[in-house]
C-alpha cells in the first residue's frame, strides 16, 4: 500500500513545484514506483519542472470524470516517474459531479497501485481542496515554506486550518547555508513558529531558474547538496531515521546552520 502526500502552502511561490519534482525525480531513482499530480488546475507548471512539458497526459479531472481510464493514462516517463498534468483549461464547475466517494476510490486505486503518489497543490490548496481535507486516505501534508517572516506567519496560518494537522509535516526550503544579514528566519525559529515537526531543510540553490528552464528537477545533479537534502526526505519517508541536515552540512564546512 502506497503513501499519498499533498506538497502544500498558503503562501506562492516558496517552491512546491521545484519540490515535487525533486522528490518524485529522488523517490523515482530510488526505485520506487511514483505518480507525480500537477493539482494547480489551469495554471500548473510541474510538467516544465519535470521536462514534460511537449507531453500530452492525463489529468486528474480526467480520471476523477471517468473520460479515460487509469490503466490508459499512467506511464512512465524516461525518470522513471508517472505523471498526471493539469488541465489548461478549468474551472470549478468541472468538478460539480464529482462525489468525495469518487474521489476517494480514485485515491485508494492509486495508493494500490503506487508507492508514492505526491499531489503538487495550488497556494491556498485550490478548487479541489477540500475533497483532499476530507479523504481519509492521504497519509501526510508537505507544508512548504520558507524563511523569510512572511512566509513562515503563512505557514503557521495554514497549519491552523488543516482538518488534520496531526497528518501536516514541514518543509524549510530555499535555506541560505551562510547566516544572511537578513530578517530571515533560521531552522529552530521557524519550528518553533509553525509549531509543525520539520521533515527537511532543502537549501537555496542559484541554479534553479536555469533548471526550471531545462525542464530538469534540482535534485536531478545527483551530487549537489539539493540532491543530497531532497534523498535525506525520501529516506525519511520511507521509514528511515536520518538527522535533518545530515550530508548538506558536511559539502559546506565553512557554513553554520543557525
Ligand atoms: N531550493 C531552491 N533554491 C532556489 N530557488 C528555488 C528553490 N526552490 C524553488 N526556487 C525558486 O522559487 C520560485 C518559485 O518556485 P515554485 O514555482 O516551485 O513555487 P510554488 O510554491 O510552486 O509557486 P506557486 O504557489 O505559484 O505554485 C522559482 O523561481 C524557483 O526557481
Ligand atoms: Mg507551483
Amino acid at each position: 500500500m502506497g503513501r499519498i502526500i499533498t506538497v502544500t502552502s498558503l503562501k506562492g511561490g516558496v517552491g512546491k513545484t521545484v519540490f515535487s519534482a525533486s522528490l518524485a525525480y529522488t523517490l523515482a531513482d530510488e526505485g520506487k514506483r511514483v505518480l507525480a499530480v500537477d493539482m494547480d488546475l489551469g495554471t500548473g507548471g510541474l510538467d516544465i519542472a519535470m521536462g514534460r512539458e511537449d507531453t500530452v497526459c492525463a489529468t486528474l479531472i480526467d480520471l476523477l470524470l471517468g473520460t479515460t481510464l487509469p490503466e490508459n493514462a499512467l506511464f512512465p516517463g524516461d525518470d522513471g516517474v508517472f505523471f498526471l498534468s493539469a488541465p489548461v483549461f478549468f474551472n470549478e464547475s468541472q468538478l460539480t459531479g464529482v462525489t468525495q466517494e469518487r474521489f476517494n476510490a480514485l485515491l485508494a486505486y492509486l495508493k494500490e497501485n503506487f508507492d508514492f503518489v505526491l499531489f503538487d497543490m495550488p497556494a491556498g490548496g485550490g478548487a479541489a481542496f477540500s475533497f483532499f481535507e476530507a479523504c481519509p486516505l492521504v497519509d501526510l501534508t508537505v507544508l512548504v515554506t520558507t524563511s523569510v517572516p512572511t512566509a513562515v506567519r503563512a505557514a503557521e496560518r495554514c497549519a491552523m486550518r488543516l482538518e488534520h494537522p496531526e497528518k501536516c509535516k514541514m518543509l524549510l526550503n530555499c535555506y541560505r547555508l551562510s547566516r544572511p544579514k537578513d530578517n530571515t528566519f533560521g531552522v529552530t525559529e521557524v519550528i518553533q513558529r509553525t509549531s509543525v515537526p520539520i521533515i527537511g531543510v532543502v537549501p537555496y540553490d542559484s541554479g534553479s531558474e536555469k533548471a526550471l528552464a531545462k525542464g530538469v528537477p534540482l535534485a536531478a545533479d545527483r551530487k549537489s547538496v539539493v540532491a543530497g537534502a531532497v534523498r535525506n526526505i525520501a529516506h525519511r519517508l520511507s521509514g528511515d531515521e536520518v538527522p535533518l541536515l545530515s550530508g548538506v552540512l558536511a559539502r559546506r564546512k565553512r557554513y553554520k546552520f543557525y
